[in-house]
Formats: C-alpha cells, structure tokens, sequence
C-alpha cells in the first residue's frame, strides 16, 4: 500500500499535449533553403524528409506508400488484412517503377509494414518482402510481449521499431530485455480518432511521451531513434514534436484525407471527404485482423472512432505545405537541422487562456 495518496497527486508528472506550449525564437543564422530535413527513421534507415504515414486502414496502402518514398519520406502498410495481402501490398508499392528519394539498396521504393509481435507468422513473412517492421501494439510496455518479442527478434533480418509506448520505464526495460530495437514509436492517446485516454484514463500524450521517451535514451546512452506518433495537426506540431527529441513524426489524419490514401471520396453537405477511422474503432474492429492492437482483456473495448476529414488532393502537397512550415519554424528557432533543433529549441508554456491569443482573435473573418 502506497503511504500517501494525497503526495501521488501533489508530485504527478505534467503530461503535457502540443497545445501547451510554443517554441521561443532564437538568434538565427539560418535561411530556409540552408535547413537540411533529413533524419534517421531508425538506427540504419535514414530520410531526407522526417515523415511517416500511419499504418492505418485509412492512410496507408501501397499508393500512400510509394507516393511518401518518391518525395523522400516513407509509408508504413497497415496490417488490417490477410498476411497474404499484406504482402501483397508491400510488393505493389517496392514495384512501382520511378524516382524515388527514400530507396532500398536496389533502388526501390522504401516500405515499411506494420505488424503485431504476437502474429509471428506476419512478422516472419513481412520481414522478407519490407524494409522495416513496424510494432502496431497501444501498449507495447507489456511483460508477455516483451517476451514473444525477445524470443522474435533473433529470426527477423529487418530494423524493427517498437511501440506505442510514453514513459522512461518503457524505454529502460526494453532496452534490457530485447536482444536490440532499431525505432521507438511514441505516444498513446494522441491520436485524431483515438479515445483511449477518454475511455479508460490512460494515455501518455505525444509532446509528453516523446520527452521522456527522449530523456531515457540519452540516460541510457542509446541512439535509437523516436517517432512521435499520434495527434499531428500541421507543422507547428511536429516542430514541437522534433524540438521535444523525436526523430521523424507520423502522420494519420493529416494523410487521411490525401488523393492516395486507401479510400474513396465521398460528398457531405457538398464538400468532397474521406473516411478516418482509429484502429480500434467498431468499423476497423470488424474487419477483425487489427483485433489485438488494443488491450487484450477489453476486447469488447472501443477506443477509436470513426471519422470524416476534408479531402486534401495530393499527399505530395500536403508534406510540401508541413515541410516549408517546418523550416520557417527551425529559421525562428536557429536550427539548421533536427539534431540542431534538439540543442537549441526552448519551449515557452502557454496558460490555457494564452492560447486564444495565439490564434485569429478580436476579429470577425470574412
Ligand atoms: P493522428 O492524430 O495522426 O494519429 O490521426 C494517428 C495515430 O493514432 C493512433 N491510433 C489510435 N489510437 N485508438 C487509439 O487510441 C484507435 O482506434 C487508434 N487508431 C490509430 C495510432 O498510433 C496512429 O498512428
């Protein structure tokens, strides 16, 4: 029994979100067209642009995929579907024949997949067509995955990136029990269309996690690289997301919308849409092959929603749009790229009345 409830919540941890805080400016040498983007996705895989779009039914296919690898970011396919499927679409996207900035070692497209380490017969078959596994765990700081996954790594020649996870703890007992990790994907709760943190009063949200996520890795003298995953609304967030020590971000809804993700336009109230739906979500559940994303004794547990976003064109001008914000936020902040940006960035706090003053205010648009 704990010896004072009263010091737990006195001494709780501030779980901050990217609403809280702003980055400050600092003194500046750089112009935009100095700032080098490029970052590692994990220990071996490196991008010239720090992007990765969710492995979400919703977001990422094969076109997705490609589309991300010819501009230089990645993809990683979503494993709600058969594993024949599955590798099925990794090796439609490594076929497509053209340009591209992020390759393998043959000139292919770079593909990534996401996988449960409790489904080794997955594991095993997409590790032999991808170039990088991606855990698709909510909470992979689990004792009897960090087993199955000890006893998997061995048999998988491929970079693995474990997560979702939030805390230091995390990182030290993966780091410890693992025989190696090549990625950490951080954050739980973040997401557009997640209510995990509504649902049970869970969650690590993504500024937060990536913090201490960051914190344990240095602690640790590690080099595994952090990808903020979860609640990503524009530039200014991965900014804050990079600046709080991840590596590259990833993308959900901000793709959802895109001309390549896996799903169809649609007209509501004469606005052309795409569907978004969390993984955990009634309508992804049915589909059933994603069943054991989210905690296994609350099956019956819905911790996601189904969505409409706006239909956003070409995915290509939407990462153009995040990435010119990005630079002109690394230009007030004097980073000339993301490890710069980690030495220099700091943060100002911003009270929740404050925040209104950062937007349009006092003024009625047109
Ligand atoms: P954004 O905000 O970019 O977030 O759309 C994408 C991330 O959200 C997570 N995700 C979920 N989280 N319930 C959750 O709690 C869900 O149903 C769900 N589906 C996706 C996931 O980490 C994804 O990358």
């Amino acid at each position: 029994m704990p010896l004072s409830f009263v010091s737990k919540l006195k001494n709780a941890s501030q779980a901050y979100t990217f609403r809280d805080f702003i980055l400050l400016p600092g003194r500046s040498e750089v112009e935009p067209r100095d700032i080098d983007l490029s970052s590692n996705l994990t220990k071996h895989i490196k991008l010239s642009l720090p992007f990765v779009s969710s492995p979400m039914d919703t977001v990422t296919e094969w076109r997705m995929a490609a589309e991300l690898a010819r501009i230089g970011a990645v993809g990683v396919i979503h494993r709600n579907m058969t594993i024949e499927s599955q590798v099925e679409q990794v090796k439609k996207a490594k076929a497509v024949k053209m340009e591209a900035k992020s390759v393998d070692e043959k000139g292919r497209p770079l593909v990534g997949a996401s996988v449960s380490p409790l489904d080794t017969k997955r594991c095993e078959a997409i590790d032999k067509v991808a170039d990088f596994l991606v855990a698709d765990v909510a909470h992979f700081h689990n004792s009897n995955l960090l087993k199955v996954a000890a006893k998997l790594l061995p048999n998988l020649s491929k970079d693995f990136i474990a997560g979702n996870i939030g805390t230091r703890r995390a990182v030290r007992d993966i780091l410890a029990e693992l025989p190696r990790v090549d990625g950490f994907r951080v954050g739980i709760g973040s997401g557009s269309v997640c209510i995990t943190s509504e649902v049970t009063r869970v969650g690590a949200p993504t500024l937060f996690a990536v913090s201490e996520v960051a914190t344990a890795v240095n602690e640790l003298n590690s080099d595994v690289p952090i990808i903020a995953d979860g609640g990503i609304r524009g530039a200014g967030d991965a900014s804050l997301a990079l600046a709080a020590g991840a590596s590259t971000v990833m993308l959900g809804s901000m793709l959802a919308g895109a001309e390549e993700s896996p799903t169809k336009v649609v007209v509501k109230d004469g606005r052309k849409m795409k569907i978004h739906r969390g993984m955990a979500s009634a309508a992804a559940r049915s589909v059933r092959f994603a069943l054991d994303r989210y905690s296994v004794p609350a099956k019956g547990l819905e911790e996601g929603v189904e969505a409409y976003v706006n239909y956003t064109g070409k995915a290509a001008d939407t990462i153009s749009n995040i990435e010119n914000g990005l630079k002109a936020s690394f230009g007030y902040s004097g980073a000339k790229s993301v490890s710069d940006l980690w030495s220099v960035a700091s943060f100002g706090y911003v009270s929740p009345q404050g925040t209104t003053e950062l937007g349009v205010h006092s003024l009625t648009l047109k």
